[in-house]
């Protein structure tokens, strides 16, 4: 039998508080002694070794063996093992090294353990999301806009086209799809992107009922943003053959090359066609927040919804982000009441339920995150940080487009750099086989974790800066090492060979 003391020791409580102090510091004394100092940036296989490791652990023992020999276990086994994302070597992913503000502030949310679906799950917290959306609605010049907190890009890409679908059919077929499902017009019912839209959107297209058939694809520049004429000739085309356009996703920050769509030239032609423009900024949304590089996303503001998201460019821990749409009243087909958690007459009593406005019930407390890195790091650290991942790119940029045996496949924009080795004599097939094999040479010596991915069907290698820490320098040297150890392979496997 436990004792009612024990288990109060296994919670918050006036007992538990000395338990719950040692074992945080505990972890994060773990963190401090292994993570820090990382031995490589990640790993890019060794799924079956660390499934054998992982396998000699019995989930649950009958007696428990209690929290500091277990987290001493779970530090050996998990740090080692996994990616560096603190590390200036790592370079593979929009996949951030959080921010020591984000870490405590987490450490808050995870603590008090409050939910944004109802006022009484979290009363600070209702109010305190609420008070990020209007600042950031601010932010982004969407004077009568409102959001809400999302985990990524992927929700609130799927949110920003239900709410495009679902409006779309109340106001101009009368439809309530929330209670009559799809109407038969849908089969004609068009999402506009380009190719270089984020897998999400096609993702959202299954799960709204369009299917991925319902993607139009809008013609692309050389640097990967959408082009304007080809956007034209597609709406034309569509009209002409019966087809609706429901939404534009632009892109600021595509995946692959950091791209920004010319979002205000793109909005304005849409809003010739009555159609809602959702802008994807989930990569590069926090640009905003910069001093130099917030003109990037002129003409966001006449976007009707935003994707933007803490976890890429504000250092934020897994997750953060948010939907943020320009006229608020387009969230109310959101709306539905549970007895528990938001009665409809809780509307009258200006009662703060997050549940009516979000694809989730129970979610995280993540909007506290972002108010302790902005209150505490202040508007010119954090601009200087976003603004350093920027520069960081562009010198990595220049050394790529000016070493021969590299091609720069796209221009920097933001704090992505594109690029494949190459060399005059190359073929398609040694081109391929060098690149992927940068690639794991780089991992397996411990020397960087770079991204990869394919332009024109060729294997190309991607540079992804989001850690403030990495200099232009080592952003230099990491390039000139790329360079180094893909002549080293060409020469070890020349032309003939393959
Ligand atoms: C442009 C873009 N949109 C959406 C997403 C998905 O975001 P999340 O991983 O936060 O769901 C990503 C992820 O990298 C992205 O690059």
């Amino acid at each position: 039998m436990i004792s009612d003391v024990a288990i109060q020791r296994e919670f918050l409580t006036q007992i538990g508080a000395a338990h719950y102090l040692k074992s945080v510091n505990e972890a994060a004394s773990h963190v401090v002694a292994s993570a820090v100092r990382p031995v490589r940036p990640g790993l890019i296989d060794g799924a079956q070794a660390l499934r054998q490791i992982v396998r000699s652990l019995s989930v649950i023992p009958r007696s428990g063996l209690g929290l500091s020999p277990v987290l001493e276990e779970v530090a050996a086994l998990v740090v080692p093992y996994s990616t560096a994302v603190s590390d200036t070597r790592y370079v593979a992913h929009l996949h951030c090294p959080p921010a020591i503000s984000s870490l405590a502030a987490e450490t808050i949310v995870c603590a008090l353990n409050q939910s944004m679906d109802s006022f009484d799950q979290g009363p600070a917290a209702a109010v305190i999301e609420q008070s990020i959306i209007d600042w950031l609605c601010d932010v982004y010049g969407l004077h009568d806009g409102d959001g809400v907190f999302t985990s990524g890009g992927t929700q609130s890409n799927l949110q920003s086209l239900m709410l495009a679908r679902d409006n779309l059919a109340a106001r101009v077929l009368g439809v309530d799809i929330a209670t009559d499902g799809l109407p038969l017009e849908s089969r004609n019912w068009r999402i506009a992107c380009t190719e270089e839209t984020h897998f999400s959107i096609a993702t959202a297209a299954r799960l709204l009922g369009l299917g991925t058939n319902a993607i139009v694809r809008v013609g692309i520049d050389s640097a990967g943003r959408l082009d304007p004429r080809s956007l034209q000739q597609v709406l034309k085309a569509s009209q002409a053959c019966g087809e609706r356009v429901i939404a534009l996703v632009l892109t600021a920050g595509t995946t692959n090359r950091g791209a920004v769509d010319p979002l205000a030239d793109a909005i304005e032609i849409a809003a010739e066609h009555d159609i809602w423009v959702h802008v994807d900024a989930a990569a590069a949304g926090c640009l905003m927040l910069t001093e130099h590089h917030r003109n990037l996303l002129d003409g966001i503001s006449a976007a009707n919804s935003i994707s933007v998201d803490f976890h890429k460019l504000l250092f934020q821990t897994i997750s953060c982000g948010a939907l943020l749409v320009r006229r608020r009243s387009d969230l109310d087909i959101m709306g539905s009441h549970a007895d528990y958690l938001n009665p409809a007459d809780d509307d009258l009593l200006d009662t703060l339920n997050h549940v009516g406005k979000s694809l989730q019930t129970t979610r995280r407390f993540d909007a506290l995150k972002v108010l302790v890195t902005l209150r505490s790091l202040g508007l010119d650290t954090v601009s200087a940080m976003i603004e350093r991942t920027l520069q960081t790119a562009r010198d990595a940029a220049e050394a790529v487009a000016a070493h021969p045996n590299l091609e720069l496949i796209s221009p920097c924009t933001t704090n992505t750099v594109l690029l494949r080795w190459v060399s005059s004599d190359s073929s398609p097939l040694q081109r391929e086989f060098v690149n992927v094999a940068i690639r794991q040479r780089l991992a397996s010596a411990d020397h960087a974790l770079v991204g990869r991915t394919r332009v024109g069907d060729e294997a190309a290698l991607k540079l992804t800066f989001v850690n403030p820490v990495c200099t232009p320098a080592a952003a230099r040297k990491l390039v000139a090492r790329i360079a180094h150890c893909g002549n080293a392979v060409a020469a070890a496997a020349p032309v003939g060979c393959l």
